[in-house]
């Protein structure tokens, strides 16, 4: 097993986005201001929609990164969604490959050709802003210092890269929460690895590794949990617009779950890190310092090293420590989903 093969030095500027009490619960009181950072993707599109609904949140813009879609593919849906929710959000243009790793292709089979299930959308009528996805990052965490929570439901490599254009980035922002990885769950890609995490294992192990609060919303969680045709048909019903265009994106999505025999639903993995950003209660979570194997037959494993364990093993010793989501109350969290998409 091998490590990232450079190191980002991160250098924690206490001044910066240090709240005054007063300011911190000023801070609480107002929606929390996000960017989603994402590879649309249906389970994406649910979780952008869903974000953008929120009234406990604020979505900033949404950056864009390869994975599910190649990145001008991923882009554009990000613009017909923004399109589709009505509203005035910016959307960045991100990275379109891993960090070190050769591009993979994208998983056709689980999102469609067009990333958004194959159900022939016309062109976005919007544009992408100028900046990329890790200078708005950068940009928008220096304008609202201690504030701005990174909502990761892709692969970490523009986070990565805005790391590297701003050491102090970890003391702007005030959280990253990511849908990523297992602590005790197996993969989905391969038999250790979950998608998001495979798809830039270096970007991931810095990400985990950056002194900043970190909760990784993972396959021990989202695994467990199915959203089922009923729900989703209710929705449709509801609300033509949007319900009904969740429920046509997903009947790729739901294909491929059938044919994995996975029964009663599909996973919700991306909507599942925005629940926890607007009912963290939702979930159990303890605490654990995370490497990621980057090569070999491993590549992608996110190893939990948990809070308890006396012996610290040197791969893990000044990692910090990360909160990792460990069961979930699905019926609440697909409540929340339903009401807040189609109210
Ligand atoms: C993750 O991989 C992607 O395919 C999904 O959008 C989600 O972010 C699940 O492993
Ligand atoms: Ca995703």
């Amino acid at each position: 097993m091998t490590w990232a093969p450079f190191a980002l030095t991160v250098t924690v500027v206490l001044s910066a986005g240090v709240a005054t009490p007063a300011e911190a619960r000023q801070r609480d009181a107002d929606p929390r201001k996000v960017i989603v950072d994402a590879d649309p993707g249906i389970d994406d599109a649910m979780a952008i929609l869903f974000a953008l609904r929120s009234p406990a949140l604020e979505v900033l813009g949404i950056t864009t990164v390869f994975g599910n879609a190649h990145i001008d593919m991923g882009t554009a849906n990000a613009l017909r969604l923004v399109e589709l929710a009505g509203r005035d959000v910016p959307v960045a243009r991100g990275a379109a490959h891993p960090l070190i790793l050769p591009l993979a292709p994208p998983p056709e089979f689980v999102h469609g050709t067009d990333g958004l299930g194959n159900i022939a959308q016309s062109e976005p009528t919007r544009q992408p802003i100028e900046a990329s996805a890790a200078e708005f990052i950068v940009s928008t965490a220096r304008r609202y210092p201690g504030e701005v929570t990174l909502l990761a439901i892709g692969r970490l490599t523009n986070l990565a890269l805005a790391l590297a254009l701003e050491p102090r980035l970890p003391a702007l922002v005030r959280e990253v929460v990511l849908m990523g990885g297992s602590a005790s769950a197996g993969g989905n890609v391969t038999p250790v690895a979950e998608a998001n995490i495979w798809g830039d294992p270096h970007a991931a192990d810095i990400v985990l590794g950056a002194s900043w609060k970190v909760t990784m919303v993972g396959l021990d969680v989202t695994t467990s949990v199915r959203l089922g045709d009923d729900r989703l048909e209710r929705m449709a019903a509801r609300d033509p617009r949007v319900g009904g265009f969740v429920y046509r994106i997903t009947r790729f999505y739901k294909q491929f779950h059938d044919s994995m025999g996975v029964t009663g639903g599909f996973y919700v993995h991306d909507p599942s890190a925005v629940a926890y950003l607007i009912d963290p209660g939702i979930f159990s979570t303890d605490k654990a310092r995370v490497r990621v194997v980057t090569e070999g037959i491993a590549m992608g494993q996110t190893i939990a090293d948990s809070a308890t364990r006396a012996q610290r093993w040197d791969a893990f010793k000044g990692r910090p420590e990360v909160t990792v989501c460990r069961d979930v109350d699905g019926d609440r969290l697909l409540r929340l989903f339903e009401t807040t998409l189609t109210p």
